[in-house]
């Protein structure tokens, strides 16, 4: 049996004894000065000017979507049909209108000609997925949203490191979300991060991470003028916006910190997974066209050339027996349009419209990708699948 678990030791020895010298020396266990140097490292990783650290990618999903809700007014925001469920979510909690937008093949973004037509003169903001790794965005995108002044939201939670023509994704656009769960690129157990540019949008998401509190900002100025403006209240205690508890701890930063240090080498170890996976893998049952400029897969992606259920199932089965842990659809599930919460409230919608999402959401799968799997093990799997 082959024995693919989705991810393998992605919290080392290493990381566990820096936590216990960090606990065994520290007396401040909460979002202190090891969360803001986290925060600054990740910047400096990216390319941006500031990051907030947070609990998880949804509540960075979260918050971005509230943050651009209180700065830029409520309205329509183009998301993906193949996304993870908070990207969705968030859009809807903020009080956006989610419009959907079908996806391309070749990395599983959403199409750039269906997003510069869904754009109205409602239109907020594009919050776009790079997912499983893919780069999901164009220079020609970025051109004209930029013409047409939409904000950008880029989605990172699963592909930590792609790149478009070398430039990091997640310093591309006006702000962007990461991920730090278990199973991604890199861990903090559980975590997030808001990284962005703009100095408005940075204090925004340092308030609705701790309560909406002014006293979280790190500007000054702004402090002391709403300080002023309200003299009735407590300076310790003035609630701008309606924030969240979405911070996180020391504790994961320690894990952050030391895990970064580590990243961009198996970022290349995956990435050189990915092209032996798909260089071997059968064209003719297998659609092997992926664009995989600036990838930076945790993942091995299959997606049937023909849509064939027999085929499908006769995969699944194989996959069972060897043992190799896998999740059909992407990291979301597939189509989110057929996922209850969005079918209840957008009754309308018809998830089949979507043909791209539909083929990944019924012939698309993942298996794991991890930097210490084997490259005879990966050859092992493309010739045990080839033969189906
Ligand atoms: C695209 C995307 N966004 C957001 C999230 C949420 O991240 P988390 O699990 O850290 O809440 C995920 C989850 O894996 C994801 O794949």
């Amino acid at each position: 049996m082959l024995n693919i678990p989705l991810m393998s030791n992605n919290i080392t020895k290493e990381d566990t004894q820096c936590l216990i010298r960090f606990l065994e020396t520290t007396d401040r266990f909460t979002n202190g000065p090891k969360v803001r140097e986290f925060e600054q490292a990740w910047s400096e990783w990216l390319g941006t000017r500031y990051s907030v650290f947070v609990n998880s990618g949804a509540s960075a999903n979260f918050m971005t979507m509230a943050g651009i809700a209180q700065i830029y007014g409520m309205g329509e925001v183009i998301v993906p049909t193949i996304t993870w469920v908070s990207d969705i979510s968030s859009v809807i909690a903020a009080g956006h209108t989610p419009v959907f937008v079908d996806v391309d093949l070749k990395n599983m973004a959403m199409c750039e000609a269906h997003i510069l037509e869904k754009i109205t003169d409602r239109t907020k903001a594009v919050f776009l997925t790079h997912v499983l790794g893919f780069n999901g965005l164009s220079e020609s995108l970025l051109n004209e949203l930029k013409k047409r002044n939409i904000l950008l939201i880029e989605d990172v939670c699963e592909s930590h490191g792609a790149t478009l023509n070398g430039k990091k994704v997640g310093s591309l656009g006006f702000a962007s979300n990461f991920s730090f769960y278990y199973a991604h690129h890199m861990s903090t157990i559980e975590g997030g991060m808001v990284s962005t540019d703009d100095e408005e949008f940075y204090q925004m998401m340092r308030m609705y991470r701790s309560h909406g509190m002014v006293r979280e900002t790190t500007n000054e100025g702004y402090k002391k003028n709403i300080e002023d403006q309200f003299p009735d209240l407590n300076p310790e205690f003035i609630f701008m916006v309606p924030g969240f508890n979405m911070r996180s701890t020391e504790l994961n930063a320690v894990i952050g910190l030391n895990q970064l240090k580590r990243l961009d080498d198996n970022i290349a170890k995956r990435r050189e997974n990915f092209r032996l996976f798909i260089e071997n893998l059968d064209g003719k049952k297998y659609f092997n066209e992926f664009d995989t400029e600036g990838n930076s897969n945790y993942a091995f992606v299959l997606l049937l050339r023909e849509a064939d259920p027999e085929f499908f199932k006769q995969l699944t089965q194989t996959l069972r027996e060897e043992n190799v842990e896998f999740r059909r659809g992407t990291a979301g599930g597939g189509n989110q349009l057929r996922q209850p919460f969005v079918r209840k409230r957008y009754p309308d919608i018809c998830p089949t419209d979507y043909v791209n999402a539909e083929k990944i959401h019924f012939y698309g799968m993942y298996t794991g990708n991890y930097p210490g799997l084997d490259r005879r093990k990966i050859l092992e799997l493309t010739r045990i699948i080839n033969k189906i």
